[in-house]
């Protein structure tokens, strides 16, 4: 099937990234779909944001922007995807959520038509029971900000078949991206070794062994990360860590996953990152 449209589902700043990415460099239709207008509407101006900033730079012209915009259809009717030959799901890190949204998009989906999840560590396997088509279900992860990283890491499913995988490589390239092939397993290749560092970079703080800006120097100027762990974790939110260590611990059943109290702590006081202003490190003044 040839793709010309693709869905994408929860359109927070993951998805709004695909969205982008795929309107894009992807040059395709995309349908912008999540629960309320709020949301849609926020994912839409992120968009524009980012768009409206590559023009200031000259990267981009403004008849390319709004070619570009103009391509995105914003929806809040899952039954839109309908007319998508391809979807990536990016919503919120919940089975329950996730595996209701694969059931929905099943019904309404045309048949062969892939569905990916942009997943960070739930299981591809358990995500398309589901539907009746687990053959054609995958993990498709982005890494933020999905607009400027490179690697899209494809996982494969227990049931996923082989023409599934090359499909989703090839749109993945198509994206301007560089796919990374692993299997199901928990955390897959990128948060199996991503989470812990991170956890580990708390249990430093935790036990007095540094400050947060001195772990973070530690790994940029000594290990050339372009970000601290610490200050990583800000960016992709504390609570989203805590639940990829759960899904680490709980899916190996081993004590060396278990989450860091002091990570604990910061979610229960909803100091989550960035995206509240507050994290391991104070925003609201930045
Ligand atoms: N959206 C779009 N573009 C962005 C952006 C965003 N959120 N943030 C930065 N950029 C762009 C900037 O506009 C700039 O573009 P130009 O080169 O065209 O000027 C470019 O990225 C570089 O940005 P800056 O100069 O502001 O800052 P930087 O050089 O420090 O780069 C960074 C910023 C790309 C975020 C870099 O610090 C970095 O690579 N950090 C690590 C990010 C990372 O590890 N992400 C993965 C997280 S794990 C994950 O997402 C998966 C999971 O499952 C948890």
């Amino acid at each position: 099937m040839e793709i010309k449209t693709c869905g994408v589902v929860g359109v927070g700043t993951m998805g709004s990234g695909i969205a982008q990415v795929a309107a894009s460099t992807g040059g395709l239709n995309v349908i912008m779909n999540d629960i309320a207008d709020e949301f849609v509407d926020r994912g839409f101006s992120a968009i524009t944001k980012n768009l409206d900033r590559l023009v200031f730079k000259e990267k981009l012209t403004v008849a390319q922007r709004d070619e570009i915009l103009g391509r995105i259809k914003k929806s809040t009717n899952i039954e839109d995807m309908r007319d998508a030959d391809f979807v990536v799901e990016a919503a919120t890190e919940k089975l329950d959520f996730k595996l209701n949204i694969f059931k929905d998009l099943d019904k309404v989906c045309k048949p062969g038509v892939i569905l990916a999840t942009n997943t960070s560590s739930l299981s591809i396997t358990k995500i398309a029971t589901a539907t009746k088509r687990p053959e054609l279900v995958i993990g498709m992860h982005f890494f933020n900000p999905a607009p400027i990283m490179k690697l899209v890491e494809i996982v494969n499913g227990m049931a996923t078949s082989r023409e599934t995988a090359e499909t989703t490589c090839k749109l993945a390239e198509q994206f301007g991206k560089t796919p990374v092939m692993a299997n199901d397993s928990p955390g897959f290749i990128s948060n199996r070794i991503l989470m812990p560092m991170i956890n580990e970079a708390v249990y430093a703080l935790y036990e007095g062994v540094g400050t947060a800006e001195a772990i973070d120097n530690v790994m940029k100027l000594g290990m050339n990360h372009p970000m601290g762990p610490l200050e990583l974790a800000d960016l992709i939110g504390l609570d989203v860590c805590l639940d990829i260590m759960q899904v680490l611990y709980g899916g190996f059943n081993d004590s060396k996953y278990r989450p860091c109290p002091l990570l604990k702590r910061y979610v229960d006081a909803g100091y989550l990152g960035r995206k509240t202003g507050k994290g391991f490190y104070d925003y609201k003044e930045r």
